[in-house]
């Protein structure tokens, strides 16, 4: 049977700023080339769960601009269904600017545009498609109000729910983490809720009982190179990346939550392994420029596991 996903989140336009370090404060500086690419946290998580052959459905917004289009191009070509995206007369498409750095790291402006603009009425119109998928991901580029009554209309029909609480917030809602099956946070993300600050595997120990604490089962921790720990209610680990040359690492994390969602049991009985492949895809990510272009398809993930 064909894993369901169904996405609420963002779509970007990303301008990428091609540098050779940040600039320092009052400093003019010239780039070394600038780029443009589909992004957005919930474009790259649905976009990276289509290119592991999930049937997969996106909850957003875009603006009636030509980086919309850009956008709706992107999700037809990898068949998503954009039914449920809508498109804004009034407000633009939301847009990313991401100072690349020559090791492949990166700092991220965004602003919200259309994404800000998704509404709880948007949620309700959606509502088929999120009761009818196995597991529905969601982020923080969109309003937080419409996350809680998305996780709410799908736990009320034993809906899967995972949560990457990205870009970090403070002020989550108690009761949407009480709607969380898995969360899936970076180390910054982790602190911005636990408060622990992630450096030992000791640390990520005291994350889970903390996130166990705030009402969420199941949790991930994404340490970049590192690899990712995970605690479930069946045990924990940690799982080491693929150590590979990163030449942009935009979308990685968003590649390991799409991927995480298209491989993922329900039971969660194959988490080592689901984590794995996961890390597998994203390390593919960080060597191709460019968040939506660099995801890589379920082939060249199996073919990478030479398969
Ligand atoms: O996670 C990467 C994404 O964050 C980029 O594509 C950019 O749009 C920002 O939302
Ligand atoms: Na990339």
């Amino acid at each position: 049977m064909t894993r369901k996903v169904t996405v609420l989140g963002s779509l970007n336009a990303d301008t990428i700023m091609h540098i050779e370090r940040l600039p320092k404060q009052g400093e003019t500086m010239a780039m070394y080339d600038a780029t443009t690419a589909p992004g957005g946290k919930g474009a790259n998580q649905a976009i990276a769960a289509a290119r592991m052959e999930a049937k997969t459905t996106f909850v957003g917004a875009i603006g009636d601009d030509q980086n919309g289009q850009m956008l709706l191009d992107a999700m037809i070509h990898d068949n998503v269904d954009i039914t449920n995206i809508k498109k804004r007369d009034n407000i633009g498409t939301g847009s990313a600017f991401i100072m690349l750095e020559k090791d492949g790291s990166n700092t991220i402006l965004i602003h919200g545009g259309a994404n800000q603009s998704l509404s709880i009425e948007d949620v309700k119109s959606a509502t088929d498609a999120i009761i009818n998928c196995d597991i529905l991901v969601a982020q923080f580029e969109t309003p937080l109000a419409v996350t809680l009554k998305a996780f709410e209309i799908a736990k009320q029909n034993g809906v899967f729910t995972i949560l990457n609480p990205a870009p970090a917030k403070t002020n989550i809602q108690p009761e949407l983490l009480h709607l969380t099956d898995l969360i899936v946070p970076n180390e910054t993300e982790a602190e911005t809720i636990s408060g622990i600050p992630v450096t030992d595997e000791a640390s990520m120990v005291a994350n889970a009982l903390k996130f166990r604490q705030l009402g969420v089962p199941n949790l991930i921790i994404t340490v970049g190179a590192r690899g990712a720990y995970y605690s479930t209610v069946n045990g924990a680990g940690f799982v080491p990346a693929f150590k590979v040359k990163a030449i942009d690492t935009t979308a990685a994390g968003d590649t390991f939550i799409g991927t995480l969602a298209s491989q993922l049991e329900l039971d969660l009985s194959n988490i080592v392994d689901a984590v794995r492949f996961s890390n597998r895809a994203s390390s593919i990510t960080v060597q191709g420029a460019g968040a939506l272009p660099s995801i890589p398809k379920l082939t060249q993930v199996k073919a990478a596991f030479g398969e």
